[in-house]
């Protein structure tokens, strides 16, 4: 199932947004020119990553500074070591759509 979550024109270069779709929260990124698409929360704890910051292709958790990869939602450094989940996203026309 195809799942449209925002617009591409929401974004500026290197920003990210809190969607929520059916009550679940997703972080969808543009880094470099290309869109991302987690879940906004952190594995290690209930923080949500959309008060971390980017970094290239990782987004850092603000509570206590794990970075997750935002391609494969791996945890790059403790303290989690949970991945978080990373969606494979699709765009259509000016949308970014992921696939459930
Ligand atoms: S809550 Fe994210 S690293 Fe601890």
């Amino acid at each position: 199932m195809i799942v449209h979550l925002c617009s591409k024109e929401d974004f500026t270069e290197n920003s990210m947004l809190e969607i929520i779709h059916e009550g679940h929260s997703y972080l969808v990124a543009k880094v470099e020119e290309k869109f991302y698409v987690v879940d906004n929360m952190c594995s290690h704890e209930d923080s949500e990553l959309i008060l971390g910051c980017l970094k290239d292709k990782t987004i850092k958790c603000s509570l206590h500074g794990s970075h997750f990869d935002l391609e494969t939602g791996k945890a790059l450094n403790e303290p989690a070591d949970e991945p978080i989940k990373a969606y494979k996203t699709v765009m259509k026309d000016n949308n970014i759509c992921i696939e459930l």
